[in-house]
């Protein structure tokens, strides 16, 4: 199964992605965890990518499609994928079609602008693994410290408010348009965020049986 996640930065696409992906046995392709990890590795793709990833605005179409065409072709993705995050603008869908990719499930995760912004001011990242936590609804066993690696847990730079504010600008000019686009394909499922993550799980895993 070839599965998208749709939704404003924050709604929750990266909570439930790896859930699905868990259930499901396939992998998950976040590209936003894909430039981080090339922005702390200091690639030449990272140093393109750092100065959009930190002010909150999308990295250029070409060098992210070149991202998912180069993640697409491994192995691992041979029996379904989920992707994260992408696509994030129409020439990213288009870039999918033109690879020949067929999805099978477009998963729309809906929260209020209002909203968001408190979960992001809650996240925290593990500065060497990039697990993802929250101050309130998903504590670390140990406060500041990644339950998997040790690692230390940081605010990611473009959780900053006023950086949030310009992620939800962007978002609803460039991303929302692609309900529009996968509504036409048939594939486009809503699920309303819930505020508790066990809830939106419930409805995620129902819409892939729908
Ligand atoms: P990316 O990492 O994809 O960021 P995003 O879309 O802004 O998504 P987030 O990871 O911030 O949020 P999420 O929806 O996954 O929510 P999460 O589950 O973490 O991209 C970052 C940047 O990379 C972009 O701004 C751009 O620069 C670049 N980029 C990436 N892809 C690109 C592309 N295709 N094209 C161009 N540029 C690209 O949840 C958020 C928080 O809420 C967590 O703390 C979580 O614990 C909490 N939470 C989740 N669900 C619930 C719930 N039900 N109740 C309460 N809290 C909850």
């Amino acid at each position: 199964m070839n599965i998208i996640f749709l939704g404003a930065p924050g709604a929750g696409k990266g909570t439930q992605a790896e859930k699905v992906s868990e259930k499901l046995g396939i992998p998950t392709i976040s590209t936003g965890n894909i430039i981080r990890e090339a922005l702390k590795n200091g690639t030449e793709m990272g140093l393109k990518a750092k100065e959009f990833i930190e002010a909150g605005k999308l990295v250029p179409d070409e060098v992210v499609i070149g991202i998912i065409k180069e993640r697409l072709s491994a192995d691992d993705c041979n029996n379904g994928f989920i992707l994260d995050g992408f696509p994030r603008t129409i020439p990213q869908a288009e870039a999918l079609d033109t690879m020949g990719i067929v999805i099978d499930k477009v998963i729309d995760i809906e929260v209020a602008d209002e909203a968001i912004a408190n979960r992001m001011g809650g996240r925290r990242v593990c500065a060497a693994c990039g697990a993802s936590y929250h101050l309130e609804y998903k504590k670390p066993e140990v406060e500041g410290v990644c339950n998997l690696c040790k690692g230390e847990l940081v605010q990611r730079k473009d959780d900053a408010p006023e950086t949030v504010l310009e992620r939800l600008k962007i978002y609803h000019n460039e991303t929302e348009p692609l309900k529009d686009y996968y509504s036409k394909t048939g594939k486009l499922v809503i699920v309303e965020g819930q505020e508790e993550v066990a809830d939106t799980t419930a409805l995620t895993f129902k819409a892939l049986e729908d």
